[in-house]
């Protein structure tokens, strides 16, 4: 298969392109720090999905080396953190353009070809926080939140065009870089301090205790590989699992108790 990965640079999106070129695909890798070039196997560009042109340049570059583009897997994405008062507007903005309206922009500019092929897979990361939303996540939940809505809408109206979609919806996995992780400055005046340092103190810990991205990466291509891809999977640990479940089954106000206590004291 042909395969295009977003956010190939480092972390879940390093380790899904590493499979994919493991099993024997073709990778077109983009991310902003990568140049034009070819490093582990994958072909790399430079692409930065808030950016339409850059974009549309990453779209013509993988249609230059390959007339059929099987596959595209969205894994570029960056994360806030911050209260929910406190976050600004330009944070929520930047968030929500990376990590939605950047699939929403490279899906718009393969959609024509997965038609006129009659086939396409489209494979998009949301998250845990896809499913449920956690204190001082706000920005990033909204964004997986609207992810999630958006594939439904996508897999729906492209079903007859033979386009298969599937959203992956990883637990906590060690990561790449720091760099994309943005710890919104509280202020030690804020009302929100003592929470703050508290949920995000938990939040890097849950990461740094994460599960091996690398299985995480085999796990995506195998679904891949598959003939019909299922439209949700979720790769977590087993109380991740279990916290998704209790969410949707509990009332709303003792789901918010049992992640509180395990946020926030
Ligand atoms: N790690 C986890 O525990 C976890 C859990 C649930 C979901 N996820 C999701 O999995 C995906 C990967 O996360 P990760 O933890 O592996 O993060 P990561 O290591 O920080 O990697 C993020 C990737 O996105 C790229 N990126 C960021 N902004 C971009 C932009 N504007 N245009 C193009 N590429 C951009 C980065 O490369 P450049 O900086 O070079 O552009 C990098 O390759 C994200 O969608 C994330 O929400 C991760």
């Amino acid at each position: 298969m042909t395969i295009l990965v977003s956010g190939a640079s480092s972390g879940l999106g390093y380790h899904t392109a590493c499979a994919a070129v493991h099993c024997g695909h073709t990778v077109i890798a983009g991310a902003r720090s990568f140049a034009k070039g070819e490093k582990n196997g994958m072909y790399t560009y430079p692409l930065d999905v808030t950016d339409a042109d850059s974009i549309s340049a990453f779209a013509d570059y993988a249609k230059s080396l390959s007339s059929h583009i099987d596959a595209v897997i969205h894994c570029a994405g960056i994360l806030v953190l911050g209260s929910t008062e406190e976050t600004t507007v330009e944070a929520y903005q930047k968030v929500l353009d990376t990590d939605f309206l950047g699939m929403v922009r490279l899906n718009q500019a393969l959609l024509p070809l997965f038609r006129a092929q009659k086939a396409g897979r489209i494979i998009m990361f949301s998250s845990i926080n896809g499913l449920l939303g956690i204190p001082f996540q706000s920005a990033y939940t909204a964004a997986k939140h609207a992810v999630e809505g958006y594939a439904e809408c996508l897999a729906m109206e492209t079903h007859d065009f033979g386009v298969q979609v599937c959203l992956i919806e990883p637990g906590d996995h060690r990561s790449g870089s720091q760099h994309t992780r943005l710890r919104a400055d509280i202020e030690s005046s804020s009302p929100y301090a003592a929470m703050a340092k508290k949920g995000t103190d938990r939040i890097h810990w849950d990461e740094t205790h994460g599960s091996d991205p690398a299985k995480l990466g085999r796990k995506v291509i195998s679904i891949l590989e598959k003939r019909h891809m299922p439209m949700r999977r979720c790769i977590a640990k087993p109380d991740q699992h279990l916290a998704v479940v209790l969410h949707d089954l509990l009332p709303g106000r003792l789901n918010s108790w049992i992640l509180r206590r395990y946020y926030l004291s």
